[in-house]
């Protein structure tokens, strides 16, 4: 993950309908230097209006900021817990518009992120003004996609992405990440995601994710999403990454029989896993928790509201029974009809405090390192 630094944020909503992806060429900037000042402005005004807790976030945030700022002037190493590499993103950001009208910087995503070095350092906010884009945006900041191909992922599911993350400490606010092919029951083949997220330390707020079959591919890396919305029918949150969802509401649209989520933990000793706090399960069909797609799958829901589609067993092996063993699918504070225990698999666990503890804080994704405002 060496230089890998594609930082951006990606703001107000837009539509990104299915298309193809399309490799990011390299190029320099051509910032408005003038108005980026004013442009921030703005900005954060926005921000504090459509982000919840904002001022706490951002009290939090300045002085961190404040004190890499004097070290940097002291050449002393900060005492500050952030990643080094994020101190000095943030502390060169720029902001790049996106409006289809022609008033911003660029007219389309696909252009605005043509004029963000691959090997980029520095945060780079893009604020995309409303409007359906069809471009196709594939945000890469190294060459980890890749890599991950060799993952032994269906290269198709891997390909199929709407968006793809690459790059490290991307923010998405008020983003709608669609992929819009239909999933028909009992065919096969048509894993469609809206947003794959490979990169490490990313942040999605206030953002919606709609698909069908693997909306949302979660594929590696420290990750945290609050109060989103996720919808799809099969396996719609799936992969190996260590997230945590805050305040999110899952939709299953599924006709028949459907799991929320397939995450997939292959030994022990990886610290991957889900974990839903404070969260929503609606939707239609009946569907699992989770399925095992590794034999050590981890998903914790804690503080969840289930609705009746959720199966009393809850949980499924795939068909492995040696699975059952070794996968950790917790339950901790959950309420409404499908968070009732009296049916579920016997591997099933209901969470101690002291179990549930790990990972209903955002330490569990280490988030003192990388999750700042908002
Ligand atoms: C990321 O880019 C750097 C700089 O070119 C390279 O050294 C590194 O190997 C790349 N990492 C991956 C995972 O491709
Ligand atoms: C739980 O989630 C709901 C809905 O998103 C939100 O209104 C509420 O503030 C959350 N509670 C906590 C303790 O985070
Ligand atoms: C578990 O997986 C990690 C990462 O792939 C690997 O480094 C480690 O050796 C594995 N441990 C066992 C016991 O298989
Ligand atoms: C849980 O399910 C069992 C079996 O269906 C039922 O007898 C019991 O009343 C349910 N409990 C609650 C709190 O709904």
């Amino acid at each position: 993950m060496a230089s890998a630094a594609l930082i951006l944020s990606l703001l107000i909503a837009v539509q990104l309908p299915y298309l193809r992806s399309l490799s990011l060429q390299s190029s320099s900037y051509s910032p408005l230097e003038n108005q980026e000042k004013d442009n921030i402005g703005q900005l954060e005004e926005w921000i504090s209006l459509n982000v919840k807790h904002y001022n706490r976030k951002r009290a939090a945030s300045l002085k961190w900021m404040q004190e890499s700022v004097r070290n940097r002037k002291q050449q002393v190493p900060s005492s500050s817990s952030l990643d080094p590499r994020l101190r000095n993103a943030e502390l060169n950001k720029i902001l790049i518009s996106v409006n289809q009208e022609g008033i911003g910087n660029f007219k389309t995503i696909k252009e605005a992120l043509a004029s963000i070095p691959v090997y980029n350092k520095r945060r780079v906010i893009l604020d995309i003004k409303p409007g359906v884009y069809s471009d196709p945006p594939r945000i890469t900041g190294n060459d980890t996609a890749a890599a991950a191909g060799t993952d032994g992922r269906p290269l198709k599911t891997f390909q199929s992405a709407t968006v793809s993350v690459d790059a490290d400490y991307f923010v998405a606010i008020n983003v709608i990440f669609e992929n819009t092919a239909a999933h028909v029951v009992g065919s096969v083949g048509e894993q469609a995601v809206a947003l794959r997220i490979s990169g490490n330390k990313a942040a999605f707020y206030d953002c919606s994710f709609y698909g069908s079959q693997d909306t949302l591919y979660d594929h590696k890396g420290l990750h945290y999403f609050n109060n989103c919305f996720v919808q799809g029918s099969v396996d719609f949150i799936f992969g190996y990454g260590r997230s945590l969802y805050e305040n999110c509401h899952l939709n299953s649209v599924a006709k028949k029989v459907a799991s929320l989520t397939a995450q997939k933990r292959t030994n022990s000793s990886i610290l991957s896993g889900f974990s839903f706090k404070n969260s929503t399960i609606t939707g239609t069909g009946s569907v699992y928790l989770g399925r095992a797609w590794g034999d050590y799958s981890r998903v914790i829901f804690s503080y969840t509201y289930m609705d009746e589609i959720v199966l009393p067993l809850g949980w499924s092996d795939w068909g492995k029974t040696s699975r059952d063993s070794r996968v950790y699918y917790g339950e901790y504070r959950c309420s409404g009809p499908g968070a009732n225990m009296t049916g579920r698999v016997p591997w099933a666990r209901i969470l101690t405090d002291e179990e549930a503890m790990p990972f209903i804080g955002t330490y569990y994704i280490d988030g003192n390192s990388w999750l700042i405002h908002p």
